[in-house]
């Protein structure tokens, strides 16, 4: 009652001072866009600058898989036609703390999201080549769905004032199926791995740590083929455009394009509640 009765107070106050119809939102309710779209397509980098520009809370739920799959490489849980290591990785999810904290940016530039398992910073283990390979084979079991289910709900719980953007595999179409805005982020998959590609180069992140070899642009892109087709067709939340999301090809977009044209979708939307 008393958490109504603050938000409504605020909402009167911010329309007293003439602020502008966002910013009453955000002290108001919650408002979620929901970004989904398979690997590389440009979520996270989206997602996070809209976010900023919004000044709404960013959340990216392939770190939580990725976490997932983490988990499951320290405690050596790979033979997964063995019924026992998925309800194993299940209870190591349930009882690992994660935490996303997202450096305060200025509004436009991009910010980084560091991740923490119980306390520990593993933002730059979660992008390796491992997990690459193996993060969508975890994402796959409905138990671990459930699980990091219950993992982005409590990190979501931040932002039950004010506005969320989520972005992953299955955001529109099962975590938050009533979201305010529904995106849909595609693009060719040669364009989604010279992406990758570069992006892996630059951060000196492009040598395969079992094999000491360097990672062609090759290997990304049959990398990527082969996690959207595990993605697509998996029996659990596959990847998939909800009926009701906006589809973007960024094919030939620059990410300030993309931004701009989902902030404009996001307060189109906002002026018409
Ligand atoms: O950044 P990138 O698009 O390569 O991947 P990501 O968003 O970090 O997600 C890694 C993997 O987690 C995906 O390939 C999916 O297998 C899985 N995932 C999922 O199943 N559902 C989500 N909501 C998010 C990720």
């Amino acid at each position: 009652m008393i958490g109504i009765l603050r938000n409504t107070t605020t909402i009167f106050s911010s329309i007293r001072h003439n602020r502008t119809r966002l910013e009453a939102f955000k002290a108001f309710r919650k408002f979620t866009v929901a970004i989904d779209g398979p690997a590389a397509s440009g979520k996270s980098t989206v997602a996070s600058m809209l976010a900023s520009r919004l000044g709404f809370m960013y959340l990216d739920s392939g770190s939580i898989y990725r976490c997932a799959t983490l988990l499951a490489i320290q405690n050596n849980m790979k033979d997964f036609e063995e019924a026992k290591t998925v309800e194993k990785l299940v209870e190591k999810i349930l009882g690992t703390k994660i935490d996303m904290v997202t450096e305060k940016g200025d509004g436009e530039g991009l910010r980084r999201t560091r991740v923490f398992m119980d306390g520990v910073d593993v933002s730059s283990e979660l992008r390796g080549n491992e997990i690459n390979k193996l993060v969508s084979l975890v994402a796959k079991f409905g138990e671990v769905r459930d699980a990091v289910f219950v993992k982005q709900r409590e990190l979501s719980k931040g932002s039950e004032v004010g506005g969320l953007v989520m972005d992953g595999r299955d955001i529109g179409t099962r975590v938050f199926p009533d979201a305010e805005v529904k995106i849909f982020m595609e693009a060719k998959a040669t364009c989604r791995a010279l992406r990758r590609y570069n992006e892996m180069t630059t951060k000196g992140m492009d040598v395969d740590k079992t094999t000491n070899k360097q990672i062609t642009f090759d290997q990304i892109l049959d990398e990527i083929i082969r996690r959207d087709h595990q993605d697509q067709t998996r029996k659990h939340s596959p990847l998939k455009k909800a009926s009701d999301a906006i589809p973007i090809d960024t094919s030939d977009m620059s990410i300030q394009q993309v931004v701009t044209t989902i902030e404009q979708i996001v307060k189109s939307k906002l002026k018409s509640l």
